[in-house]
């Protein structure tokens, strides 16, 4: 088993008795829903964060529910593209950050799992995704560089919601919440990846030692 694996079977002890759970997106995640297969029967269904994982739920039978019709979410399961120890992440690495930020917002739990690659002392060497609507990306661009960034167009790349990203480099982001604050000014922008004014709740890491839960 490896290690993002062993974190995605530790995030099953978080989902006992709920019905309803939300499901994020990327490599963890995948292993997440293979393993969500096996409690099916408990599940009245899932909000996806990502018309991929909706695909991989709805392949092993789990339905996929609208999230406007079921309210607040007891718990998120999520991967992440850097944690620090505050729990604050760089999410956005598959570009399905909007909507993972919505069901992050909407749950009252928010497991991240992921392999102890992704835990570091600075947000920041891992490229900021920044979703954009097409049309201010330029703008947003040169906003993001007096903030001391370097911004990389993800060239090619549609999100599920029509918009592009930016991928910001050569942030060494060492407040997190004060960083999201003022990004999420900068007009054109949708969704920053920082998660930091709702971070995770739990981090599970999985390692060649085992699990690390963090809280
Ligand atoms: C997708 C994400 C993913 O959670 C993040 O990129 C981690 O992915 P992986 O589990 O493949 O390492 O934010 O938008």
């Amino acid at each position: 088993m490896n290690n993002k694996q062993k974190a995605a079977q530790a995030a099953m002890d978080y989902i006992k008795n709920v019905s309803i759970i939300g499901v994020g997106t990327g490599s963890t995640v995948n292993y997440f829903i293979e393993y969500l297969a096996d409690v099916k029967s408990q599940l009245d269904g899932a909000v996806s964060s990502s018309e991929a994982s909706t695909e991989r739920l709805k392949k092993i039978g789990i339905p996929v529910l609208d999230l406007n019709n079921v309210g607040d979410l007891d718990v998120y399961v999520d991967g992440a593209d850097e944690s620090n120890a505050h729990l604050h992440l760089i999410k956005g690495g598959g570009g399905a950050l909007t909507r993972e930020k919505i069901i992050a917002g909407a749950s009252k739990t928010f497991v991240c799992i992921a392999d102890s690659s992704k835990k570091v002392d600075v947000l920041g060497k891992f490229p900021l995704p920044i979703e954009v609507i097409p049309m201010a990306r330029s703008f947003v661009a040169r906003e993001l560089v007096k903030h001391g960034g370097k911004p990389i167009w993800r060239e090619g790349f549609i999100t599920d919601n029509g918009n592009q990203i930016l991928d910001v480099h050569n942030l060494e982001i060492l407040d997190p919440v004060v960083m999201e604050m003022a990004l999420n000014k900068i007009p054109g922008i949708v969704t920053v990846g920082l998660f930091a004014v709702r971070p995770a709740d739990i981090l599970l890491l999985g390692s060649d030692q085992g699990i690390d839960i963090i809280k």
